[in-house]
């Protein structure tokens, strides 16, 4: 959904213009010629905008009285104002500070410093804005490559939406993504699109254009499945607008991070509520995922994030660590730990379905449940 702007002018001329500017931008754009239209439409829940540029001078009503009477309502105490006048005097800037907005500027005005300055606002009011309900934020890392990190996210993911909960899952890697293959889709774009944005250039619009939905009714953003990226994988900060967008858009995000700690990992790991450790009943992968934890904060975990560990089995060997082996190893409960089943998994890739809909009843789908119902309890 297109973010609102409210332009609030008395000069019909002057409302195409900036209207006409700001459209182009991708914003959605209603107008208001007088101060009670632009109050009515600011309270209006269709027409509520996420940002209002307000000129000063008008009859009947002017500027600065509009601001202060939206500063008063609740829903509107907090939405980004930009004074635009005429005026020019130290006097008046002052004034519209006091009555509330969070910018000024003087006509003339050309385009791209308003666009400039609604963007800049826009940003920070979403990293701000407090009355948004916040997504619950779920990262699973794997502790090496091959781990079952995706498989493990991808099943977890299913079994939150058939709980009726609105979830989003993206595959945070550069390139050579599986997961669209693991679902079964032919995704028109994946994680790349947004890579190839500035970073302050990524709308809710530009998030929501990338996400593919699957019959389960998990929405997901794929990383994409060629080899090499042909654009730049996205940046810490192409990861920090997609974040904010995505706590909009869903009640649980789950972040199948890979292996790689790369910055853009570190950055997503320090906005998740949640933290799970994708590894593998041997020596080797439990004394990695130890380090793993102790090193937590070091790699931009969050110090209120909770931390678990699910234990994926692939293979069947009979020197394989049992579940209690594995525990005492760590000194810690873990979450899960997946028995091997290379024909389900096989199966479920054959098909494009995800091993919880292979076998619905089965034990896997049980403990992808199971996980879930724990996630939904932190
Ligand atoms: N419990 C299991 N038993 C058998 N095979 C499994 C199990 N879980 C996952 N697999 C298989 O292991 C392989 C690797 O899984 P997956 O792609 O989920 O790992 P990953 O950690 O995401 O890998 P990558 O590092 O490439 O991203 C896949 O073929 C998957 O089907
Ligand atoms: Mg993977």
């Amino acid at each position: 959904m297109a973010e609102k702007i409210l332009i609030v002018d008395d000069d019909p001329n002057a409302l195409r213009l900036i209207g006409y500017a700001l459209q182009r931008q991708g914003y959605e754009i209603v107008a208001a010629q007088n101060g009670q239209d632009a109050i009515d439409k600011a309270l209006n829940e269709k027409t509520k905008p996420d940002l209002i540029v307000l000129d000063l001078m008008m009859p009947e009503m002017d500027g600065y009285e509009v601001l202060r009477r939206l500063r008063a309502n609740p829903t509107m105490s907090r939405v980004p104002v930009i004074l635009f006048t005429a005026k020019a005097q130290v006097d008046d800037k002052i004034t519209g500070f006091e009555a509330g907005a969070d910018d000024y500027l003087t006509k003339p005005v050309t385009p791209a410093e308003l666009i400039a300055r609604v963007k800049a606002l826009l940003l920070r009011a979403s990293y701000t804005a407090p009355e948004r309900p916040q997504a619950q934020v779920i990262g699973f890392l794997g502790v090496k490559g091959g781990a079952g990190t995706t498989s493990i996210a991808l099943n977890v993911a299913v079994a939150l939406a058939q709980k009726e909960k609105r979830v989003i899952l993206v595959e945070c890697q550069p390139y050579l993504g599986t997961l669209a293959r693991q679902m079964g889709l032919r995704p028109r774009s994946t994680l790349a699109s947004l890579g190839q944005m500035k970073a302050d250039a990524i709308d809710q619009a530009s998030v929501e254009s990338c996400i593919t939905k699957h019959h389960t009714g998990v929405r997901v953003i794929p990383a994409p499945l060629k080899p090499k990226a042909t654009t730049q994988p996205i940046m810490p900060g192409h990861a920090q607008a997609l974040i904010n967008h995505l706590n909009n858009l869903a009640q649980i995000v789950i972040l199948d991070l890979g292996s790689q700690l790369t910055p853009t990992v570190r950055q997503l790991l320090g906005h998740c509520d949640n933290v799970i450790y994708v590894t593998e009943a041997d020596d080797i992968a439990l004394e990695m995922t130890k380090m793993l934890l102790q090193e937590g904060e070091n790699l931009g975990v969050r110090t209120d994030a909770l931390l678990k560990i699910i234990v994926v089995n692939r293979i069947r060997t009979a020197v394989a660590l049992t579940r209690p082996d594995t525990e005492d190893k760590l000194e810690q409960e873990l979450l899960a730990f997946i028995p091997p089943a290379p024909e389900l998994f096989r199966q479920g890739e054959r098909d494009g379905h995800p091993a919880i809909l292979v076998q619905p009843d089965g034990l896997h789908a049980n403990m992808f449940r199971q996980v879930a119902d724990a996630l939904l309890d932190l």
